[in-house]
């Protein structure tokens, strides 16, 4: 019995060990634009609660802003702020988080996706328009609309009592860390 010859495979180069070495910074890098990095503060529970349905639904990792480092920024490969609007303005600890990170992160994470959910009582474009403002600097791309949700909190009383989010507005917010995921995972970011 005769065997048809195989003619020798021009198009796959001879496995090397400096071939493979050649593929592991990308690989690493792969590795780190598969992680949802969830960031949160929050006062009155609102955006904790916006925040862990976002990271459920996507299986990310998730971390309050004060505990969060410039080291976890890097290894993360996409972020989703969820925050209040305070005074006006981002809370005073999601900003100071910005502060400690910004330079330390400054032109190493450029290009990495993000989105945003903005806790609010009757506005929320303050702290929406400052967040972008650094997520510019940061030269991050934006991949979903920004997320404002308005608890239509008033008074003093209604301000400072704890927030119980809609299941509707939690899907909203499932979804959006689910989309997220599921876009780094494609590859379509
Ligand atoms: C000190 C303080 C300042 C606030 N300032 C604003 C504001 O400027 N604009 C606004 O829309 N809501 C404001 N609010 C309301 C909160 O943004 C709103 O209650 C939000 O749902 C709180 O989210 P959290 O439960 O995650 O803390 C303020 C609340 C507090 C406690």
């Amino acid at each position: 019995m005769s065997y048809p010859v195989r003619a020798p495979c021009k198009s796959r180069p001879a496995l090397t060990i400096d071939s493979v070495l050649a593929l592991l910074p990308r690989m690493s890098k792969d590795a780190a634009s598969s992680k949802l990095l969830v960031i949160w503060h929050s006062r009155t529970s609102a955006s904790e609660q916006m925040a862990r349905a976002a990271a459920e639904a996507g299986a990310a990792d998730i971390a309050r802003a004060r505990d969060v480092t410039s080291q976890h920024i890097l290894d993360a490969g996409a972020y989703l702020f969820v925050g209040p609007e305070n005074l006006a303005a981002l809370s005073g600890e999601m900003k100071e988080m910005f502060d400690r990170t910004y330079y330390p992160v400054l032109g190493r994470i450029e290009g990495r996706p993000y989105a945003t959910i903005i806790a609010a009582g009757s506005d929320g474009e303050n702290a929406q328009r400052q967040l972008d403002r650094i997520a510019t600097g940061w030269r991050l791309k934006r991949v979903a609309e920004p997320m404002i949700v308005n608890f239509d909190a008033q008074t003093p009383e209604e301000i400072l009592a704890e927030k119980q989010v809609s299941d509707r507005i939690l899907q909203d917010c499932a979804q959006l860390g689910a989309g997220i995921v599921e876009g780094l995972r494609l590859g379509i970011f």
